[in-house]
């Protein structure tokens, strides 16, 4: 568990970047972090749409940040369009918010696919298998299952079938903004990044 950092501990830039990567790498392997969950964002037609999803897995070393989702979804419309995708994860716990954005890449039936979806345990894997995409039109209250996915009722191998619908999203973080808050006085602090080195460092007004 990481604690929350005094401000006295912030001094220095390089110190500030490793403790955002820890907090990622905590957010993506630790399920009860409040940083598991991230809000992403994407654009269309100059307008932007938000969505929590799960903060998948990120390697620091990289600077790569990942998260699953349907090949059939809305924002694959956008991500496929522009290549390009922002995250927002907070913990109020440590008094951080990180900011992040950069170009996508994005794995379809791949080895990385493969790797990650046999990490996704047989509950998480049924809403791969509909046969109706997401934000399909329903017309009353419903999960979207039929009887056999609502009781979890198929194997492992049966739910091979949803494969073909998972996606993992690698994004390539090219910009990153800490911003603390404390009682003593909020700090911010940013970041940018050539193909995954620290190309520039500064603190921020708050
Ligand atoms: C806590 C939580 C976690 C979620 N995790 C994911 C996720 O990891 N991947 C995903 O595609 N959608 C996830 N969703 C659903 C998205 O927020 C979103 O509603 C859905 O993917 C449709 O978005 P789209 O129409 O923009 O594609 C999650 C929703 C919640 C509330």
């Amino acid at each position: 568990m990481l604690l929350p950092i005094e401000p006295e501990e912030i001094i220095d830039l390089a110190f500030v970047e490793n403790l955002c990567w820890k907090m990622l790498v905590e957010g993506a392997t630790n399920r009860k972090s409040a940083l598991h969950q991230a809000v992403i964002s994407t654009a269309k037609d100059n307008l932007a749409f938000m969505r929590t999803v799960v903060l998948r897995r990120v390697d620091a070393d990289t600077r790569k940040i990942y998260l699953h989702t349907d090949n059939r979804s809305k924002k694959m419309e956008d991500i496929e369009r522009n290549g390009h995708l922002s995250w927002l994860v907070y913990d109020q716990s440590l008094r951080s918010q990180i900011r992040l954005s950069g170009k996508t890449i994005v794995h379809h039936l791949d080895d990385l696919c493969a790797e990650q979806w046999s990490k996704t345990g047989h509950h998480s894997r049924r809403y791969y298998m509909t046969d109706q995409p997401p934000s399909t039109s329903l017309e009353q209250p419903s999960t979207g299952l039929n009887d056999a996915l609502t009781a979890f009722d198929y194997t492992m191998e049966e739910s091979e079938v949803g494969f073909q619908h998972f996606i993992v999203v690698e994004t390539c973080i090219d910009w990153m903004e800490w911003y603390y808050t404390h009682s003593k006085g909020n700090r911010r602090a940013g970041f940018t990044y050539m193909n995954g080195s620290v190309s520039s460092a500064t603190w921020l007004m708050p």
